[in-house]
């Protein structure tokens, strides 16, 4: 494990560019392996969640490589995946497992998972549920989790599910696992969750039928379905150009432009949150890239005020309440969040892991069962100090690399090789916007 302190810094200024959006980097190589003959990728996000799962699609018969900056897959089509060799390690990547074993569940393929010690504790019960009553097999560990093995069923029944948890993965696990299976397979959302499936199914010509009944989302697919080739431009992160826009707006005299920013609005509940806060975001040259709005955004200092968030934007900031909690210990005034208890079962429980690191850093926090109180310091430096614990998150790495840029002392990290998992050049960003 590399310790690192992440020391006071100056304003962070100029242009950057953030790597290519996670979410859509996994279902760009999942998809193009389900398509059959050649699809190119660009943009595509080499962390190590998105080589596990390139890895994965190779065990299975897809030919994944590079031209250049871009990334080529040779697809085998719906339906001909083969059966691994080995069981398939998915590291650290919550998002590889749960949309693989969707999309495996309809294939005749019998197949082991395994991860690292987090992935490990992480719940697979919401994805086991739905694919066994579609016909796949699982025998998970002891609590329902890793290592797992599944037997795919081809051909699979469909069924009509409605998520009883708000997940992006979940409602994807089920829409893979009806492509190739025969008949509609729906998946019913009472809460809207990231649509990056949805979307890029369809730019692979695959009919899915969104339609809004009583306030709920109901999604379609018909199977088996025949996926094309494709080429994807993958906007960047929303996720990873948060750290970036919490730092430039609690670093005095910062001055940042964030080149290509993905802003689906199932995604941009951070930006939401952080302009009602009093944060300087600007949008530059808002546009489309693959299927996704997009902006440059410019960033200043500002001096935020706490806010009470409104749970129903969670699921559109899921995975960025980590930097909002260190945006809202330089607020003016308290930060109040609630209905978070999915942020217990992510790569940590990230209401724990923030509330002991926020604290040890010299924040004032309330930690309760499914959301933290902060009482922000109106802007002035956190004293800094104590050791991180990161728990393997990434997230939680850099979102107290960034508490570190603007306190007294620095924040030393206990890890930073988490990071690598989405975000391989966040220490060399971070080193060329803060000189
Ligand atoms: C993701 C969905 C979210 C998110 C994860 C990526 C996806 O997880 O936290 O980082 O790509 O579908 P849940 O579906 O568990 O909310």
């Amino acid at each position: 494990m590399t310790a690192h302190r992440f020391m006071p810094a100056g304003p962070l200024t100029g242009r950057i560019r953030v790597p290519g959006d996670k979410s859509i980097s996994h279902r760009a190589l999942m998809f193009g392996a389900l398509a059959a003959g050649r699809s190119r990728i660009s943009g595509l996000l080499e962390g190590e969640d998105v080589l596990a799962t390139a890895a994965a699609l190779r065990a299975m018969g897809a030919v994944i490589g590079k031209d250049g900056e871009d990334w080529i897959v040779d697809g085998v089509g719906v339906g001909s995946l083969l059966q691994p060799e080995r069981a398939l390690d998915m590291g650290n990547s919550g998002t590889s497992t749960r949309l693989l074993m969707g999309l495996l569940a309809s294939h005749g393929i019998t197949a082991t998972f395994t991860g690292d010690a987090s992935l490990s504790k992480r719940p697979m019960g919401r994805v086991i549920d739905p694919l066994s009553t579609m016909g796949a097999n699982f025998t998970p560990s002891l609590g329902g989790t890793l290592p797992l093995v599944m037997e795919g069923m081809q051909p699979a029944v469909p069924v009509t599910y409605r998520l009883p948890v708000a997940s992006a993965q979940v409602k994807s696990a089920v829409l893979l696992a009806g492509l190739n299976t025969p008949g509609v397979t729906t998946v019913i959302e009472p809460v809207p969750t990231r649509d990056h499936t949805e979307r890029m199914l369809r730019s692979f010509g695959v009919e899915v039928q969104v339609e809004d009944r009583d306030g709920e989302r109901v999604i379609r697919v018909h199977g088996p379905c025949d996926l094309h080739p494709n080429d994807i431009v993958v906007p960047g992160d929303p996720s990873s150009a948060a750290f970036f826009a919490v730092a430039a707006s609690i670093v005095p005299g910062s001055d940042l432009v964030i080149e290509n920013v993905g802003l689906n609005p199932t995604r941009d509940g951070i930006y939401r949150a952080l302009r009602e806060m009093g944060a300087n975001i600007e949008y530059l040259e808002e546009r489309e890239v693959g299927g996704e709005p997009v902006a440059d955004l410019c960033v200043r200092h500002a001096r935020l005020k706490g806010i009470v968030v409104d749970p129903a934007i969670a699921p559109s900031m899921i995975d960025e309440f980590p930097v909002l909690f260190v945006a809202a210990a330089f607020a003016e005034g308290a930060t109040v969040t609630s209905g978070l208890e999915e942020l217990r079962v992510k790569e940590s429980d990230r209401l724990s892991a923030m509330a002991t690191a926020l604290k040890s850093a010299g924040a004032q926090v309330e930690e309760n069962g499914d959301g933290l109180i902060i009482e922000g310091n109106g802007g002035q430096p956190l004293s800094g100090g104590g050791t991180i614990v990161t728990h393997l998150d990434h997230r939680i790495a850099m979102s107290m690399a960034v508490a570190g840029l603007a306190s007294e002392g620095g924040v030393e990290i206990d890890s930073t090789e988490p990071i690598g998992t989405s975000f391989p050049n966040f220490m060399d960003l971070l080193t060329e916007a803060a000189s």
